[in-house]
C-alpha cells in the first residue's frame, strides 16, 4: 500500500471510530447496577433505623431498626442532649419489643430478620434529645432529634411523592436536597410507592440507604401505594393475592389509631403536630369503610390545620389516568369538613391545584362582594421524587370542576411546607435546588374558606419562620 491510500484508511478507520462511539454515547441506556447478592441482608449491627410518631408528638417518638436473628434483644437509651458529649451519662436504656420477620419464602425478600422497637414516652415537649439502639455491646449513633411544642410554634416538614424507582440512584439526591433545603424540617410525608416491589427487602434497603440519616433524625408518616401491595409469590399457582408489603409492620411503628378494620392497621391514622392534624389513608382497598372513621377525625379535629395523604390521587396528574370512584367517596367528606391540603403520589408527574371553595347552607353569601378567585377549597397535589416519569394528562383537570394551577412532567420534585399561625407556605423543589411552585393559604376568622395567593418565585428561609422573601427568576409557562 502506498503511503497515500494508508492516509486515506486511517483517517476513515478514525473517522468511523468516532461516529460510533458519538452514536453509543447517544444510544447509551441506562442500565441498573447488579447489587452484591448479600448488600442487603441485615447484620448484628443495627440499620433500617426509622423514627415514626406516636400518639403524641410532643411526648412520645417510637423508633424501629433491623438486625439479624443473631440479636435476640435489643435496646434503646435516650437522654436530652447538649453540647457537652457526656450528655449519654443522663440517659435512659429501654427494653426494646423484638419481633421476627421469616419471608424466606417470600421470593423478592428471602430473608429473616428481627425488628426491634421502642416508644420513647414521656418525653419533654420542644427539647432536643439523642437516642441510639443496639443490643448493649454494639450500638448505633447517637441521633438527635425534637420533640413537637405543646404551643403553637412555626414548623415546616416535608412531603414526596412515588421514590418507586431508581431509588439508591436517583431518589437518594432528592431527598438529600429536601433535607438541605430543611434541616429543621420535623417530619417527612412519603406518600405511597415508596419502593416498586411490595416485599423486596433490596430495593427497602436501597430506601434506607438513599436516605441514610434522614430517616432516623425526621420521623416518617409513611402511607402505602399500590406497588406496596403485592402477591408473595410470583408463581400463579400459588397464592396471587396482592399483600401489604410484609415488611411495613415490622419495620414501621406507626400510630394504631385508625378505623377497627384489620386490613387497614398500621395504613390509616392521624398525627397531631402542633397546629396540624395529618390524616393518613389507604387508597388501596376498603376506601368506602374508611369514611366513617375520617369524618369522625375531621369533626372533632381540635387543629387549625388538616393535612390528608394517601397514594391514589382524586384529580390526577398523568395521561389516562382518573380515580372517579375515590374522588367521588372521599371528595365531599374533604369539602364538608374543609380540608386544607391533600397530598398524592401514584402519577409519576406534577400537578398543583384546587377545587372552588365549598359553602354549607347556611354560609352561602360568606363571599358576596369578594373576588372568589382569591379563596379556595381543598388544594390537591400529586408529585413525584423518584426516577420514573410519565407524560401529563394534556387538559389539566378539565371536566373534574377542579383548577390545575401548575404543572410538570419529566422533574424530580420535594415539597418543603411550613406553618406559622394563619398561613401555610408551600413549596415545590426541583432534584436540583430549584424553586419550581409556591403558594401561601391563609386561614380566615370568619368563617370564609381560606385565601389563596400564588407565590411564583417565592421562597423562604426554613431555618427562620419569618417568611422572608427572596424572588428568584422562574419560568412562567408549566414544564
Ligand atoms: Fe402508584
Amino acid at each position: 500500500m502506498n503511503p497515500k491510500t494508508n492516509r486515506i484508511l486511517f483517517v476513515s478507520l478514525f473517522f468511523c471510530i468516532s461516529l460510533s462511539l458519538q452514536l453509543s454515547a447517544q444510544q447509551r441506556e441506562y442500565v441498573i447496577p447488579e447489587f452484591a447478592k448479600n448488600w442487603s441482608k441485615p447484620g448484628q449491627h443495627p440499620d433500617h433505623i426509622v423514627l415514626n410518631f406516636s400518639e403524641d408528638p410532643s411526648e412520645s417518638v417510637s423508633v424501629t431498626w433491623r438486625t439479624s436473628t443473631e440479636i435476640t434483644q435489643g435496646y434503646a437509651e435516650i437522654a436530652i442532649a447538649s453540647a457537652a458529649p457526656k450528655f449519654w451519662r443522663n440517659a435512659k436504656t429501654i427494653e426494646a419489643k423484638t419481633e421476627t420477620m421469616d419471608a424466606r419464602k417470600v421470593e423478592t425478600a428471602g430473608v429473616v430478620s428481627n425488628y426491634h422497637s421502642v416508644t420513647f414516652s414521656g418525653l419533654t415537649s420542644d427539647t432536643l434529645y439523642a437516642y441510639r439502639v443496639g443490643d448493649g455491646k454494639i450500638w448505633s449513633e447517637w441521633i438527635q432529634f425534637r420533640t413537637a411544642s405543646k404551643a403553637s410554634k412555626p414548623f415546616s416538614f416535608l412531603y414526596v411523592g412515588d421514590a418507586q424507582n431508581y431509588i439508591l440512584e436517583l431518589w437518594s439526591r432528592l431527598i438529600r436536597e429536601g433535607y438541605r433545603k430543611a434541616p429543621y424540617a420535623s417530619f417527612i410525608i412519603h406518600a405511597g410507592d415508596m419502593i416498586n416491589d411490595a416485599h423486596s427487602e433490596r430495593q427497602w434497603h436501597e430506601w434506607f440507604t438513599a436516605g441514610g440519616w434522614i430517616h432516623r433524625m425526621l420521623p416518617s408518616i409513611s402511607v402505602p401505594g399500590n406497588h406496596e401491595y403485592r402477591p408473595l409469590s410470583t408463581k400463579k399457582k400459588e397464592n396471587n393475592i396482592r399483600s401489604l408489603s410484609v415488611q411495613w409492620k415490622h419495620q414501621f411503628t406507626l400510630p394504631e389509631n385508625g378505623p377497627e378494620i384489620d386490613e387497614l392497621k398500621e395504613t390509616v391514622y392521624f398525627t397531631d403536630y402542633q397546629d396540624l392534624r395529618v390524616i393518613s389513608l389507604n387508597s388501596n382497598l376498603k376506601q368506602e369503610e374508611q369514611i366513617e372513621w375520617l369524618e369522625k377525625v375531621l369533626k372533632n379535629n381540635p387543629k387549625k390545620w388538616v393535612v390528608v395523604t394517601y397514594h391514589h390521587p382524586l384529580f390526577s396528574a398523568s395521561s389516562g389516568r382518573d380515580n372517579t370512584r375515590l374522588r367521588s367517596l372521599w371528595k365531599p367528606i374533604f369539602d364538608k369538613y374543609k380540608v386544607d391540603l391533600a397530598l398524592q403520589g401514584h402519577d409519576h408527574s406534577y400537578a398543583r391545584g384546587r377545587t372552588e371553595p365549598y359553602l354549607a347552607a347556611d354560609e352561602q353569601n360568606v363571599l358576596d362582594g369578594l373576588n372568589t378567585r382569591d379563596y379556595t377549597g381543598t388544594v390537591y397535589v400529586v408529585s413525584v421524587s423518584g426516577g420514573k416519569m410519565y407524560k401529563l394528562r394534556p387538559n389539566g383537570w378539565e371536566g373534574w370542576d377542579a383548577q390545575r394551577d401548575r404543572a410538570a412532567e419529566n422533574t424530580q420534585l420535594v415539597q418543603l411546607i411550613s406553618i406559622d399561625g394563619d398561613k401555610l407556605s408551600y413549596q415545590s423543589f426541583t432534584a436540583t435546588g430549584e424553586l419550581y411552585d409556591a403558594f401561601d393559604l391563609i386561614k380566615q376568622s370568619d368563617g370564609r374558606p381560606n385565601k389563596f395567593i400564588e407565590k411564583r418565585g417565592y421562597a423562604i428561609d426554613p431555618r427562620r419562620h419569618d417568611n422572608t422573601i427572596n424572588y428568584q427568576d422562574q419560568p412562567s409557562e408549566d414544564r
